[in-house]
């Protein structure tokens, strides 16, 4: 299965800083071949990020969080099919920083996803615990409740079962933005846990397909060894997405090995 690199870019890299990002941003085409890369730019920024891509670039854009509903009076909210129409094709929904600033729920997330199907937008479900809920050896039932609050509804469970494309990223809170990054042994664990959930749920063959990313202080540093983690199929990088050099590092850790 082909290494997923997704970029976060939280709220950082306005249209201009965009613009700079992907000039600078020097990849072989060989090399975005090799591994799916996604770039999440705030929504302001995703028209400018496809008019700077190259012709036929590899690299997909996505949303970083979408509103369920299609458009109507919600001040400050932007639709999935807003996002398509910029020109996103992947959506992260339930990113811990939705869940834990902006009080994002369960029952949210699934919505979240709903919406973005509804527009064709392939979701990205983020899913992780916090410190105090690891030292309460409560990882497997948070991140199991948390992708269960879209995998136990039946109309998405049967779309992700009949093969509509579904990502997921484990991305424990306290590892992210905070320098602390999850062993490759700890991701594993947890993408194990994740996994042999999918298998229960949607069967063996389709659970293997889907890719579960790492994020959390995902560094050039540490990314090759965490992609080299059984059942780590990618990373979700915030902080180091940021610069279009350290980016193409992990790129290339997860292509070829070489940072
Ligand atoms: P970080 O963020 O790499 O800066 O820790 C990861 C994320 O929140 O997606």
């Amino acid at each position: 299965m082909r290494k997923v690199v997704a970029g976060n870019w939280k709220m950082n890299h306005g249209m201009a800083a965009t613009r700079g990002f992907l000039d600078r941003l020097d990849l072989a085409d060989s090399e975005l071949e090799a591994v799916l890369v996604l770039l999440f730019p705030p929504a302001i920024s995703i028209g400018v990020a496809r008019g700077a891509l190259r012709p036929g670039s590899q690299i997909r854009l996505g949303v970083q969080n979408v509103h369920e509903a299609e458009h109507g009076a919600f001040t400050g909210e932007t639709s999935a099919e807003m996002a398509v129409e910029a020109g996103a094709a992947y959506a992260l929904v339930g990113h811990s920083e939705r869940r834990h600033l902006f009080g994002e729920t369960g029952p949210d997330t699934l919505r979240k996803v709903a919406a973005a199907r509804r527009a064709g937008l392939v979701p990205v479900l983020c899913v992780g615990e916090t410190l105090v809920e690891r030292q309460a050896g409560r990882l497997a039932t948070v991140i199991v409740e948390q992708l269960d609050a879209v995998l136990g509804d039946e109309r998405e469970a049967g779309s992700v079962e009949r093969g509509d494309p579904f990502l997921l990223a484990y991305e424990p809170v306290w590892a992210i933005g905070t320098g602390e990054t999850a062993t490759p042994a700890d991701a594993s664990e947890a993408h194990g846990i994740l996994r042999l959930h999918l298998e229960e749920r949607i069967g063996v063959d389709r659970a293997r397909a889907i890719s579960i990313l790492y994020g959390g202080s995902v560094s050039p540093e540490n990314a090759g060894e965490l992609l080299r983690a059984p059942d780590v199929d990618g990373v979700l990088v915030g902080g180091a997405s940021l610069d279009p050099g350290s980016f193409a590092r992990i790129v290339r850790a997860a292509g070829d090995g070489s940072v």
